[in-house]
């Protein structure tokens, strides 16, 4: 398989975009700086099942509170970890959560939420957070997958 280099650099902060990386989506997302503090708010990390990244759902360089190797740009795989549907990008504006979640990936098979990280809730179905796939960043703005 051959890299695939995603330019970020007309990615507005708050939006994502979706590439095809060996035959599977990935999500790119530019979080924006509330999206950042909400990922390291504690009420919402007590609520996850794995906030820490400790079951090896991606590289270790992207094992740390936010999952990724450039805080701003979220990369993960997807695909829902309980049996493979393509969660749906719902960034919900702060407040407007629904119950005890924030906002960030929802399944819309079995009701999976994940936050902005990829990390899923408790009480959800999907046992894992999303996740990362291998890349690198040659650029601020490139984002090369493989
Ligand atoms: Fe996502 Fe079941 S496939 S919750």
């Amino acid at each position: 398989h051959l890299p695939v280099d995603v330019d970020v650099s007309a990615l507005p902060p708050g939006q994502q975009i979706v590439v095809t990386w060996q035959g599977r989506p990935v999500f790119i997302t530019h979080r924006t700086p509330e999206a950042l503090s909400a990922l390291q708010d504690a009420a919402l990390t007590g609520r996850l099942r794995d906030g820490q990244s400790q079951a090896g759902q991606q590289p270790p360089y992207a094992a740390n509170w936010h999952r990724s190797l450039d805080p701003r740009y979220g990369v993960v795989v997807g695909i829902c970890t309980h049996l493979g549907c393509v969660p749906t990008y719902r960034p919900l504006p702060e407040g407007q959560g629904e119950g005890n979640w924030p906002g960030g990936y929802a399944c819309p098979c079995h009701g999976s939420r994940f936050d902005l990280a990829g990390r899923v809730f408790r009480g959800a179905p999907a046992p894992y957070n999303l996740p990362v796939p291998p890349y690198s960043m040659p650029s601020p703005t490139l984002i090369r997958l493989g």
